[in-house]
């Protein structure tokens, strides 16, 4: 029950047929049931973040859970939060929200909500500061030294308003599961550290599920169940070759030479078996990928986590593919839109560039995995990038490749579509090898690779793609570039260029990835993604917030590899407002078709009346202290659509908090999607929960409210916010 074993998915819990349990199968990940055949390749999180959408956050989560039910995965191994993204660097990052807290804290809620809504438990990961890919692991060196995994130390104050946060939101949602973190965090392991798996995840936050261990992140049996580990993942398996389960046979020789409490284990099988009838997975769950010779159990031999057994169910669906390229679109940012070339109005001569506009030429997965869970990197040359790499990445039963979705759009008119994949030869003077005939539009596609298992080591978009802009531009005075895969990119040297006229930042949107772009480049949808990071001038503008160099490679001392969050909360937006320096792009910002106005602050509620702490004896229900969550205050505002035509924007909230706090400039506490046709007004309500107004107190161990005046700033950006107002806390 609190051991991984061999079996058809990524982790599994052995069935028990004495007590009629068909065991648990865990699969990953974030965007998709991974490995599976036949199933939807939904847009990673980055690109959920970009829409500022909870609603299609929510139905994201439903409709991959559905895909999870409908093979049998009773636990899906996601949502991300851990990365949040502290280091625009990490690996990993694109697989969770945003480095905003509240934000990534909105989405992961709905997303958990959505995936338990399917009857499938959520596995919330990776708990936490899990912030670099690099040295995520112990490593030995020449020596045989076994050198310690990366320590993200960090404060107690920037724990709770930053890291912990969005994790908040997920026990809140009811997550049935959370996955501990193979960094060290102060110096322990994260499956083996006592204050926060046992202190602030299940004492605090009231979390009544179990944790489980990431691959291999257990490094010792009892003390690791003592420190809060509940699961152990996945076990002691075959493939894994030389790691033993700390847990196992070694679990009960603990009982029974009485190191360990056998309340305990009660503890652990009692959190791992709640959720699993609380979704009621006890009733009619479907087969493994329809493996039916004994409904739900599996022979535990012989198999590598990649569903070889039964005659593989399809578990598409029409409405999947639809939200896909709904989400893909509602993710695609518009940065710049230089005398509104787009939308395009049926150009009749389009060139399209670049080797991320094509099909996959290199197989449609990039896991890339080798056997001690080091990944390999799976970039590859030509073929679009719609995902990362790693185990968050999805298996493609197809792509509808940017250039494919255009050359259809083209020729329902009778446009001529011109292109050149190869971005070798491009930079060789290719171009050349076009007809030639004036070009209306050129549409140049970027790439950004990042995977499980290596931080980026560059923002500048990838495959000489500075130079394939320089060609383009140079003979194309309507070049629109379009970004995908990892973000914050630098836009430089280009961004400026004159003729460049129009940049989106399209994330990965999934398998829909070019009909979502259709949809936005043709205006069938209005672009109405906003960036949830900022982009920087430089690179170097930004704090790097990665531990790596030759030396820590090369280390003897097991305990070489320290990160001191010593930037507290001041991440992305707020380490740019801190030091007030100018931003290419910033968080917050996204250009529409249409144009929208916001007038009419209102505030109501009397926060200065309540209680600085919330009530200590207010129950600790999941998410923790239920006061926490109450409203205390609500502001609204209108917003109206002032342009021609219908379109959609996301009005936000920030606030300024006083000196008591030691908070950051402005921080994000609200945020909606509104969709107004021309001419049209809503109105926009905010509500303030307590925990949104409060700071953590270190001295007293609690979420106070200040004392004195909260600034309330509304507006389209972190840094458009025309609307201000008091709120006397
Ligand atoms: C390691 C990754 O960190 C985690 O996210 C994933 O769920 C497991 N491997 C299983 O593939």
């Amino acid at each position: 029950m609190v051991t991984g074993t061999p079996g058809p998915c990524v982790g599994n819990i052995a069935p028990i047929e004495r007590l009629n349990f068909s065991g648990l199968c865990l699969h990953d990940g974030p965007l998709a049931i991974r490995q599976a055949i036949y199933a939807s390749v939904f847009p990673a999180e980055l690109s959920v973040a970009a829409s500022w959408d909870r609603a299609l956050s929510h139905q994201r989560g439903l409709y991959m859970a559905r895909e999870f039910r409908g093979k049998g995965a009773h636990v899906a191994l996601g949502p991300v939060v851990g990365p949040l993204g502290r280091s625009p660097f990490g690996g990993r990052n694109w697989e969770g929200f945003s480095p905003d807290a509240y934000l990534s804290g909105e989405l992961v809620a709905q997303t958990v909500e959505g995936i338990q809504a399917a009857g499938v438990q959520a596995t919330t990961k990776h708990y936490i500061l899990n912030e670099q890919e690099t040295q995520r692991n112990p490593s030995v060196n020449a020596n045989g030294t076994t050198i310690e995994a990366i320590s993200s130390n960090v404060d107690d104050k920037t724990m709770h308003e930053t890291y912990l946060w969005p994790f908040a939101n997920a026990v809140h949602a009811g997550t049935a599961s959370i996955m501990c973190s193979y960094n060290r965090l102060n110096g322990s392991y994260g499956c083996q550290n006592s204050k926060t798996l046992n202190g602030l995840l299940k004492d605090e936050l009231g979390f009544q599920g179990y944790v489980m261990s990431d691959w291999l992140g257990t490094h010792a049996g009892v003390a690791s169940i003592e420190a809060g580990l509940d699961l152990d993942m996945p076990g002691g398996i075959f493939f894994f070759a030389g790691s033993p389960s700390y847990f196992g046979g070694n679990v009960t020789l603990a009982v029974n030479n009485g190191s360990l409490s056998s309340g305990r284990i009660d503890d652990m099988v009692l959190r791992i078996m709640t959720p699993y009838y609380f979704l009621n997975q006890d009733k009619d769950y479907p087969p493994i990928d329809g493996y039916t010779s004994k409904i739900g159990f599996f022979p535990a031999a012989n198999y590598v986590d990649n569903f070889t057994l039964g005659p593989i169910v399809d578990v598409r669906q029409q409405a999947h593919t639809k939200l896909i390229r709904d989400l893909g679109a509602a993710g695609t940012v518009l940065l710049k839109n230089f005398n509104s070339s787009l939308p395009l109005r049926k150009p009749k001569n389009i060139g399209v560039f670049g080797n991320d506009a094509a099909d996959f030429t290199q197989g449609q997965y990039s896991l890339a995995i080798s056997s001690d869970t080091v990944l390999a990197d799976g970039n590859y040359d030509i073929g679009t990038l719609a995902v990362g790499g790693g185990s968050g990445t999805g298996r493609f039963t197809y792509v509808v490749s940017p250039l494919d979705a255009i050359k259809a759009r083209a020729q329902s008119y009778g446009a001529l579509t011109q292109y050149i994949t190869s971005n070798d030869f491009i930079a060789g003077g290719g171009i050349a090898a076009l007809a030639p005939v004036p070009l209306d539009v050129c549409l140049v596609f970027l790439k950004s690779w990042a995977s499980e298992g290596a931080d980026r080591t560059t923002l500048v978009a990838e495959w000489n793609s500075t130079v394939v802009v320089e060609k383009v531009t140079a003979v194309c005075p309507n070049t629109i570039v379009v970004l995908h895969g990892a973000a914050p990119n630098v836009l430089l040297p280009w961004a400026n260029n004159p003729n460049v006229t129009a940049i989106l930042a399209a994330h990965m949107p999934g398998q829909e990835t070019g009909n979502s772009l259709v949809d936005i480049l043709w205006g069938d949808v209005d672009p109405s993604g906003r960036l949830p990071y900022t982009i920087a001038k430089n690179e170097t503008d930004y704090a790097k917030n990665l531990v790596n160099s030759t030396a820590l490679l090369e280390t003897t001392d097991p305990n070489a590899w320290q990160a001191d969050f010593v930037e507290g909360n001041l991440i992305d937006y707020k380490e740019f407002d801190a030091k007030n320096s100018s931003v290419a792009y910033e968080f917050g910002f996204g250009l529409s078709y249409t144009t929208f106005n916001i007038s009419n602050i209102q505030i109501t509620g009397a926060p200065a009346n309540a209680s600085r702490r919330p009530n200590p004896s207010a129950p600790t229900l999941p998410g923790g202290n239920v006061e926490l969550w109450e409203t205390l205050a609500t502001v609204s505002v209108t917003v109206t659509n002032t342009g021609s035509v219908a379109g959609s924007t996301v009005p936000q909230l920030y606030l300024t908090f006083p000196a008591e706090a030691d908070a950051p400039t402005r921080s994000l506490r609200g945020f909606d999607k509104v969709a107004l046709n021309s001419g049209a007004s809503g109105t926009v309500q905010f509500p303030l929960m307590r925990r949104d107004l409060s700071y953590w107190n270190v001295v007293t161990q609690d979420w106070t409210l200040p004392v004195g005046n909260i600034e309330v700033s509304v507006g389209f950006s972190s840094r458009d916010l025309p609307l201000t107002g008091n709120l006397a806390v």
